[in-house]
């Protein structure tokens, strides 16, 4: 039977985004009668902190939920979804990349809550700014879960499967490949001794710039100025670093080409 409400969540997984997902539930006053995850120190240690009991048996899976969220890494969802009976029970995943269909065996009550953000094990994200993208298969469904994501966060968006894993793979360019990229400058840094405080101004400059729509207007540096002698410098001081070496010609080029297919 659906409620007109929903008071308590479930949390199936335990990792990165359960944690910061079940603290912020816990924060504006929702319940969480239970944990659920595979390996117990991680589940109890949840647990404990949003005053809920632990189980790592499916099976023994309380009813007494009206939400349950599957938080575990996106190549487990497809087996932990395959080993639940929750039949009238509204269950959501949180993965950008996985179809809501992986659930319609579970439940007829599916649904996606997917936050657009990077939760890592150091820090509590507010969710309060926190894109979080919703998707139901039933109205009503979706309501419910509009409500739950409305008392967390201000920007809630509904998008189907396919435009999330569009989503998905933008972020992976907006945030992913960025912070490798800042991986790259810190190793550099490091090995020619020079602080790595030195470049923060200029990484937070640059998230800054993305408050402008046009940001190719935007893009400084050799590549857009086509400054072919900096650039060959650039590539010999990189000849002890192969891996590097690839990734700034494809980065170099692929500015270059952009700029010429947008003249
Ligand atoms: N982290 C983010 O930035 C972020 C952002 C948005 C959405 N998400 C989504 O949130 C979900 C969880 O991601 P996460 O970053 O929180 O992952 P995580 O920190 O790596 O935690 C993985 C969780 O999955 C469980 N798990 C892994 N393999 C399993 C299996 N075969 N059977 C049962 N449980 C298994 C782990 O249990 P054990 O403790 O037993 O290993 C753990 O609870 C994913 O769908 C991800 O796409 C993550």
């Amino acid at each position: 039977m659906a409620s007109h409400e929903i008071k308590t969540v479930t949390l199936i997984g335990a990792g990165k985004l359960a944690n910061h997902l079940g603290n912020a539930l816990k924060k504006h006053g929702f319940g969480i009668p239970q944990v659920y995850n595979r390996t117990p120190s991680q589940g109890q240690r949840l647990a404990k902190k949003l005053n809920a009991t632990y189980t790592d048996d499916l099976n023994k899976l309380s009813f007494k939920s009206d939400l349950f969220i599957i938080a575990v890494t996106d190549r487990a969802i497809p087996e932990i979804t395959g080993r639940l009976s929750l039949d009238g029970e509204l269950v959501v995943h949180t993965s950008g990349t996985v179809a809501m269909s992986v659930l319609s065996k579970t439940t007829q009550r599916s649904g996606v809550l997917y936050p657009l953000q990077t939760f890592t094990g150091k820090g509590l994200v507010s969710f309060q700014k926190i894109p979080v993208c919703l998707e139901a298969a039933q109205e009503n469904d979706l309501r419910l879960l509009a409500d739950l994501a409305g008392k967390i966060s201000e920007k809630i968006y509904f998008i189907n499967s396919e435009r999330r894993s569009y989503l998905h793979l933008a972020a992976v360019f907006a945030a992913n490949f960025p912070h490798f990229l800042h991986t790259v400058a810190a190793d550099l840094m490091k090995e020619h001794n020079l602080p790595l405080e030195m470049v923060r101004p200029l990484i937070l400059q640059v998230a800054r710039n993305t408050r402008y729509e046009d940001l190719f207007d935007l893009q400084t540096g050799p590549a857009v100025r086509e400054d072919f002698p900096v650039i060959e410098q650039h590539r010999c001081l990189l000849s002890d670093h192969p891996e590097y070496q690839k990734i700034y010609d494809l980065i170099t080029n692929s500015i270059i080409q952009y700029k010429k297919n947008h003249e």
